[in-house]
């Protein structure tokens, strides 16, 4: 184990986690700050394994879903914790078109391209160092995904930080470039739940949401393409509620995903940036909340719709539908074929840069 430990008690340690299946190592970040949060991060995936949180009374949880164990990650993992790319989310028909090339790419969700295709960033071993100033800790991983990986193009170089801040924050910094135009867009997909992982449905969650709208899909998940506003309707966000009724609505939208699992439009002025408070779940018997802070256009919500109690979990519960939920800071699903939507391209001399910071607290 190497361990190293700064100013104010916040440390970063490594460990051996596991082999993967074709024999690679796979090491165990632990990062924990003076507060007493600890959050663990595997190079697998760049996975968070888990994040452990004080409640209103100072009891500390595991609120992040997850396994105990590599080969489960490996074999059937619903994309727990991990880092979604090169183009997370759907991408209609598994196919788009750049500069007047077609690009096919995995059908692995019905007719459509989910989270990068079959093996995605989730399923790569990143290389990985510990980062450490200012007080903070964290563990920043590299991959290099090469030209034609899952169909896409161009020789894509990216990098992820994972940092726990002194005020209880998890940011994420994504960072790419590229030899080649391509696509790009890169999320977080943990699955929290704030009572405690295994510890039941999320249905009396409260969710605020800064998004006045959201993007209406088909039966498979696509969006229309068109931008509806929340008001009147179960995704109307705005003042805080609870997730229950919305998730149990009979609107053809919650019909169709089976419950939440929507990409919402944050509110932004015209080439603003910044990052900013975008939603915030509380759970109110606990008072545990999480705020997530972004300068992406989009967050899908996802209230874990296809958890069907197939999984046992790292504490050797079950997961079944509606146990957690995903806020997934992204852009917006399928923009590779939607014109109309912020543009997901990259091209040869940009960078790729985006920051979503995970911030816990009581209340
Ligand atoms: C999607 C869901 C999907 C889940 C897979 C989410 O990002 O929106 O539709 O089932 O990922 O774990």
């Amino acid at each position: 184990m190497t361990t190293s430990t700064i100013a104010q008690n916040a440390s970063v340690t490594s460990q051996p986690y596991g082999t993967t299946a074709d024999g690679q190592s796979v090491e165990e970040y632990i990062l924990t700050n003076a507060n007493g949060v600890e959050v663990r991060i595997i190079t697998y995936g760049g996975i968070i394994t888990s994040v452990q949180v004080p409640d209103r009374d100072g009891f500390r949880a595991n609120i992040n879903l997850g396994f105990n164990n590599l080969a489960d990650y490996e074999t059937k993992s619903p994309y727990f914790g991990c880092i979604a790319g090169r183009y997370a989310n759907r991408i209609a028909n598994a196919e788009f078109t750049l500069d007047g090339k077609k690009y096919t790419l995995a059908a692995n969700d019905g007719p459509n391209s989910l989270h990068g295709g079959n093996v995605g960033f989730d399923k790569q071993v990143w290389q990985a160092s510990p980062v450490e100033g200012n007080g903070e800790v964290g563990v920043a991983l590299r991959y290099l995904s090469p030209d034609g990986e899952e169909g896409y193009p161009g020789n894509l170089d990216v990098k992820v930080v994972y940092t726990l801040t002194a005020d209880n924050g998890l940011r994420i910094d994504y960072t790419a470039t590229t030899d080649a135009p391509t696509v790009v867009n890169l999320t977080n997909h943990a699955y929290w739940n704030l009572m405690g992982e295994g510890q039941g449905a999320i249905y009396d969650h409260i969710l605020w949401l800064d998004a006045d709208r959201y993007t209406p899909v088909n039966e498979t998940l696509i969006p229309t393409g068109e931008l509806a506003p929340v008001e009147g309707t179960p995704f109307d966000f705005r003042i805080p509620k609870p997730l229950a009724p919305g998730q149990r609505s009979n609107h053809e939208q919650i019909v169709f995903a089976r419950g939440y699992d929507h990409n919402f439009v944050l509110n932004r002025a015209e080439g603003d940036t910044s990052v900013k408070l975008a939603a915030r779940m509380y759970e109110p018997t606990c008072g545990r909340y999480l705020e997530v802070w972004t300068d992406q256009p989009g967050l899908q919500v996802y209230a874990g719709n296809f958890l069907n109690g197939t999984l046992v979990g790292a504490s050797g519960r079950i997961y079944r539908q509606s146990d957690a939920f995903a806020l997934e800071t992204q852009h917006f699903p399928d923009s590779p074929n939607q014109p109309n939507f912020p543009s997901t391209v990259l091209r040869p001399g940009e960078t790729y840069q985006t920051t979503t910071i995970y911030k816990f607290g009581v209340a």
